[in-house]
């Protein structure tokens, strides 16, 4: 398997298994040590979780099986994410987030427990927080690093402006932006934020890189449109359609780790194939504006 570079001790599968519908999925605990197993017998050892997936319950589970086949969390690189907080007010539920330093610290040490390991090889802020002080969201991110509770330091779903905010505070040290990338979303494009992390050499993760199953949606013309440009790409080099999918989001500079969410190994290993695709360069483009969103100039 290709490994993507993140940082001197940090090093990711070419291609990272998202654990965010686990609880969904009915595996028991021995059914998700077979899972994880089988990820790592492909080469795809970057799995990715957070506290808030299933309201916890995820990393839960991820914890239990580490627990039960303690050589997995060994072989794997493990991803985890704070600062989405839910609360009831007035009996409803109301969604907000939280980086103070308080809940930082408390949730990475609150997920450690939970996962059963003493460190996480990478820990993300989850998403932009509008009431966010980045100088003491820092502090909290580099405190937990000196102590070695957590390798390597990175955020989720910034645009720019946050993500350089936040990476003048902890002295340059985020090593990726997890940011949502599919052949139907591009915010990030035209955010600037895939130039900001090419010209950086910081390698984002592509989380939904089938715009979770949305791809697939007959219902959505800009789904329609993109799956018709790569089912005809597909045909050309002899693959299934999602695979091309993977190849195009690797194709681009930057080095993107595309987080597959299947709960199949089947469909992991068609993210796996994407690794032996090479799409010509005007393929990128096809798809680019294949659901025709985004025009070239
Ligand atoms: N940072 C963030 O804010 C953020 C947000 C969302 C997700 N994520 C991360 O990204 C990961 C992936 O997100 P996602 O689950 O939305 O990814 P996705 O790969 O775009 O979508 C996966 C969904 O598509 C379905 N699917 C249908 N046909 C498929 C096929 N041929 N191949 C693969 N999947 C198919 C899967 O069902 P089956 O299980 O039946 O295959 C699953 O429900 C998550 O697990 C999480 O780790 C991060």
């Amino acid at each position: 398997m290709k490994k993507i570079q993140l940082s001197d001790p940090l090093t990711f599968s070419a291609i990272a298994q998202g654990y965010w519908r686990l609880d969904g999925w009915d595996f028991t605990t021995s059914d998700l040590v077979s899972h994880m197993r089988a990820c790592i017998d492909l080469g795809v050892t970057t799995f990715d979780t957070a506290e808030v997936y299933g309201d916890t319950i995820c990393e839960i589970l991820m914890g239990e099986a580490f627990r039960q086949d303690p050589s997995i969390r060994k072989q794997v690189q493990l991803v985890t994410k704070t600062g989405i907080f839910k609360q009831m007010v007035n009996g409803k539920t109301f969604g907000y987030y939280d980086t103070t330093y308080n809940r930082v610290v408390r949730s990475c040490k609150e997920s450690l427990q939970r996962l059963g390991t003493d460190h996480i090889d990478l820990y993300l802020i989850h998403r932009e927080d509008p009431c966010f002080d980045p100088w003491e969201t820092g502090r909290a991110l580099l405190d937990l690093k000196k102590e070695g509770l957590v390798l390597e330091i990175g955020v989720s779903n910034f645009d720019p402006f946050k993500f350089e905010a936040l990476n003048q505070a902890v002295n340059g040290e985020l090593v990726t932006n997890q940011i949502e990338w599919n052949p139907i979303q591009f915010e990030h494009f035209n955010s600037g934020m895939i130039d900001y992390l090419t010209a950086r050499k910081i390698h984002p993760m592509a989380w939904s890189p089938l715009a979770g199953g949305r791809i697939f949606s007959k219902d959505d013309e800009r789904a329609v449109n993109a799956m018709a440009k790569i089912t005809e790409i597909a045909k050309r080099h002899d693959v299934e359609p999602v695979t091309v999918i993977y190849a195009w989001i690797m194709y681009h500079p930057v080095g993107a780790v595309p987080v597959v969410g299947s709960s199949r190994i089947d469909r992991l290993a068609l993210a796996v194939d994407a690794l032996e695709v090479h799409l010509e360069h005007y393929e990128w483009y096809e798809i680019y504006v294949a659901s025709r969103q985004q025009v070239l100039r």
